[in-house]
């Protein structure tokens, strides 16, 4: 598949969106070094520096994989995914500089390199198994510094859209490296079982919010429904070009009308990746292909082949007297629908 590669544009509201997330960052370091220092009167200014930092890049991370599930569940949270990579941006610029920090503190003043001395002092900092918890935290800082170095729509379009997506599922690895180096390593030394119960709060609410976005967004095939909603006109059997979708407006949803090989399918004009519009995409080897990043969609059905699970609806068409018919309610995600030959004769009812 070729595709162009065209940026996503840059916007006022993402510039807002930025500003908030910086001053959200520092001001939540700064509350946590503030508290700290009352508490643990004892440590000094770089570790407290170094574990704030630590912390907000593990709570933005739990922030970024919430969101995927959060928006397939409800609509309402779609805005967050379009400044998700954002955030990504942002909590690899966290853990690079507390692991920066980490390896200044703990390994730059002895006769052996920093680095070989990050792999071989055993624990390094703080932990009462001695367990070297560091290593761990180095093999989740390179996962998540690749994935933001290819984060930007340049390497989307390049890598394409399958590799990319594959390359950035290496998150979950990252978060589990996460999760242990935390648990190995700060987790061992803290009297207080708060950080371990919010750990465990973090992990089992993400858990429970992909299952229940995985439940739904999977769901059997279902026999297609009895025909539900009024029937719109929108537009003419020879207004869909081979290949491309006509767009259309039903019941103020954005709705995308493709032909390949000379039938007809409709689904939602919205992409699931960024609400790229899926009119303006075109047929690539049987599937659609969304014109922004090359998300791919089965167009009788509606879902991204194998092994990705984004889904977007379908709905009920027909073709009367030459014009398109289209029924206003979406039917249940993952309905297949049986393409309508793009004819002046009308469809069977
Ligand atoms: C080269 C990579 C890394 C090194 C050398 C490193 C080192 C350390 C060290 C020495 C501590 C203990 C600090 C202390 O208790 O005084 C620590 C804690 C921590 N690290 Fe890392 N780390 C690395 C990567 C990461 C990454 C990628 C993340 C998250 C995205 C992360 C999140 C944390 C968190 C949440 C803590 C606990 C902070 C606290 O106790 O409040 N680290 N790390
Ligand atoms: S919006 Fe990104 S692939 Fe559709």
């Amino acid at each position: 598949m070729g595709h162009s590669y065209r940026a996503v544009q840059w916007n006022r509201f993402k510039l807002r969106y930025d500003m908030a997330l910086i001053a959200g960052v520092v001001l939540f370091i700064a509350a946590f070094m503030g508290i700290s220092a009352g508490v643990h009167p004892e440590a000094t200014a770089e570790t407290l520096l170094i574990r704030g930092l630590g912390l907000a890049a593990i709570v933005l991370l739990h922030v970024i994989l919430a969101i995927g599930p959060l928006a397939r569940l409800d609509r309402r949270w779609l805005p967050l995914l379009y400044n998700r990579r954002h955030l990504g941006v942002t909590m690899a610029i966290l853990a690079f500089i507390h692991g920066g920090f980490s390896i200044l503190q703990f390994h730059a003043f002895g006769d052996t390199n920093p680095i070989v001395s990050l792999f071989t002092a055993g624990s390094g900092g703080d932990s009462i198994s001695g367990f070297p918890f560091q290593p761990i935290g180095a093999a989740a800082l390179a996962i998540i510094v690749l994935m933001a170095a290819t984060s930007h729509d340049y390497w989307l379009a390049n890598l394409t859209a399958p590799v990319w997506k594959a390359l950035h599922m290496l998150v979950y690895l990252a978060y589990a490296l996460v999760v242990l180096h935390v648990a190995l390593g700060s987790l061992q030394v803290q009297s207080h079982w708060a950080p371990a119960a919010l750990l465990g709060v973090g992990v089992l609410g993400l858990g429970t919010l992909h299952t229940m976005a995985a439940l739904q967004g999977r769901g059997p095939d279902l026999a297609v429904p009895e025909p539900s909603g009024e029937w719109v006109d929108v537009g003419s059997v020879s207004d869909v070009p081979e290949g491309r979708a006509l767009a259309a407006m039903v019941a103020g949803e954005r709705v995308a009308i493709y032909k390949n090989e000379g039938k007809l399918s409709a689904i939602s004009g919205v992409c699931q990746h960024q609400n790229g519009p899926l009119a303006e995409g075109r047929i690539v080897d049987g599937l659609v292909v969304c014109p922004w990043h090359g998300f791919q969609y089965r167009p009788d059905c509606g879902k991204s082949p194998e092994p990705f699970h984004e889904t977007v609806p379908t709905f009920r068409l027909e073709v009367r007297g030459g014009r398109v018919l289209v029924q206003t309610m979406p039917l249940p995600l993952g309905t297949t629908t049986e393409p309508v030959p793009a004819t002046l004769e009308d469809s069977a009812p």
